[in-house]
């Protein structure tokens, strides 16, 4: 469903009139009665199409399109190229066209992006596909009645569904390995946990724009040979490659899928346009000697309410930059609007020269290491000179300070607080020589604590036989006894995510 209720809450403030065809938003679980609550008209079909700015989220029929009014804006996915129909019919009309799949891949477009936000969905839902289908956990399982290791999950192709297919991948506990032909692909599959395949056949996959491009024989070959020997080791393989404009790539062949294990699942997101597995029906499961590979080219749609959030946050947006109500406009100076403007008032307009993608913006796992796309992570305004006269001042700062408390405190506030400093001392190095590996950070911090106290124990203990060596000697105990405890559960945790003997290495590429 293009709009929401809370988007035509958004619409009605911007000052738009809103009408809603009747039961449009019935199967996304949007009722009328939601609509005409926030201001909505809710009318018929004919009326629906006869608004000035018409939302929708397929292309027309083109009997929908001739129900458009005289200049008109419709703005919807439109695909014109192959329909030329539905085009010639919106022409008579003298209408105007937005199609929504040619808003540009620039970082100020982003928020008005629907192929974004849906091949997002689309990558989260092929995994929760899989995982329906798949008979075994993701996440690796230590119980009484046995060990499991985690599913070992390959994404091939790490656009924006790639990417949103790694980080569910990964969020259920699955152990991911990623391929693209794009370089730049690699940062993004790794900032998400997981591991990034690579051939020996060296080859840009940057094509005109920043997109993809048709490969070399010899590299397709190359990756043939990888995934030949990745389907003997994984359980799952969610395929997303597409080049624009072209049939998709089949990267797997039957002899590889027949490498797979009873039981895997192959999702292949590019079914519709002709799929990347040559096993591929569009829209329905083939199961094949136990091996299943779905074809559903409707999987935003399974995820409907959600869909249609995204989708109709992004018009919202769109028509803001198009002046909202008040000030609407076709700006054909809009480096927004223009490249969609596929027809204005009538005519064809032709296709601008297309401009760079922006990198897309990484799920929130890669996020938080990765700058926004555009945005550049705060720098330090200081220079290097600038900050070697500020650690001098900084020290001359704490000399002055320990020769006034040297000067005036107490000998016991001085014994303290070189114990305290000390078991600071120890405790910062603690922490940061720890590998990541070998310790959660949380665990490294409690028994980085732990030691501190141990210090401070040991030190009191040797005062004598008194009230503080007692507690010192208390203290040791106790906190010995948390670092011990720690490493128990740390080896326990690490044990989980071990396979058999020793810890797995995916074969035919470099992880
Ligand atoms: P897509 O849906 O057209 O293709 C999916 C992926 O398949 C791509 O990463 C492509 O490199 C890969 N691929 C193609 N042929 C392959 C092969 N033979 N083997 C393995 N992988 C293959 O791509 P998508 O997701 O639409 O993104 C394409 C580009 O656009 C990326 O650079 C992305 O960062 C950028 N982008 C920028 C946005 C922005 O607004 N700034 C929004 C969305 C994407």
């Amino acid at each position: 469903m293009a709009a929401t209720p809370e988007a035509v809450k958004k619409l009605v403030e911007l000052g738009f009139e809103v009408r809603v065809e009747r039961d449009a938003g019935a199967q996304a679980g949007f009722l009328d009665a939601d609509y005409a609550a926030v201001g909505a008209q809710v009318v018929d079909r004919a009326q629906a199409f006869g608004a000035d700015v018409v939302v929708k989220v397929r292309p027309p029929t083109v009997e929908e399109a001739g129900l458009l009014e005289p200049s008109a804006t419709l703005v919807s996915l439109l695909y014109p190229a192959g329909n030329a129909a539905m085009l010639d019919a919106l022409a008579a009309r003298k209408a105007s066209a937005v199609a929504l799949e040619k808003i540009p891949r620039i970082t100020r477009a982003q928020k008005m992006d629907v192929l974004s936000s849906m091949a997002n969905l689309a990558g989260y839902r092929a995994v929760v596909e899989a995982a329906q289908r798949y008979q075994g956990f993701f996440a690796p399982q230590v119980t009484a009645a046995g060990t499991t290791p985690p599913a070992r999950v390959l994404i091939i192709g790490a656009g924006v569904a790639g990417l949103a297919a790694v980080g569910a991948a990964r969020a259920l506990g699955a152990e991911v390995r990623a391929f693209d032909t794009r370089a730049a692909a690699k940062e993004q599959v790794e900032s998400l946990g997981a591991s990034f395949l690579t051939v020996t056949v060296q080859e840009s996959g940057e094509g005109q724009g920043g997109y993809a491009k048709t490969m070399s024989k010899e590299f397709l070959e190359a990756e043939l040979k990888l995934f030949r020997e990745q389907a003997k080791e994984v359980d799952v393989i969610i395929t997303t490659a597409l080049v624009p404009g072209a049939k998709a790539p089949v990267l797997l062949p039957r002899e590889v899928v027949d490498c797979l294990k009873p039981g895997s699942v192959v999702v292949d997101l590019a079914a519709e346009q002709g799929g990347n597995c040559e096993l591929t029906k569009a829209d329905e499961v083939v199961v094949e000697k136990g091996i299943s590979v779905i074809g559903y080219t409707d999987l935003p749609s399974r995820m409907a309410r959600t869909a249609s959030k995204f989708f109709a946050q992004n018009v919202v947006n769109l028509l803001v930059e198009m002046g909202g109500a008040k000030a609407f406009r076709l700006d054909l100076g809009s480096d927004v609007v223009r490249p969609a403007l596929v027809l204005h008032r009538g005519e064809v307009l032709p296709a601008p020269p297309p401009v760079a993608p922006s990198p897309a913006k990484p799920p929130p796992a890669a996020a938080k290491v990765a700058a926004p796309a555009g945005k550049q992570a705060p720098q330090p305004i200081m220079t290097p000179t600038g900050r070697a006269w500020g650690a001098t001042l900084g020290g001359m700062g704490v000399l002055g300070a320990l020769f006034l408390l040297g000067r005036f405190a107490p000998a016991d506030f001085l014994q303290h607080s070189t114990v305290f400093i000390l078991a600071c001392f120890v405790g910062w190095q603690v922490i940061w020589s720890v590998t990541p590996a070998l310790h959660t950070p949380l665990m490294s911090v409690t028994n980085a604590i732990s030691g501190i106290i141990i210090i401070g124990g040991l030190l009191q203990v040797g005062t004598g036989l008194d009230v503080a060596s007692v507690l010192g000697a208390l203290a040791v105990l106790v906190a010995a006894i948390n670092i011990a405890g720690g490493f128990l559960v740390t080896q326990r945790m690490l044990k989980m995510f071990q396979r058999g003997a020793g810890p797995s290495k995916p074969s035919g590429g470099h992880p």
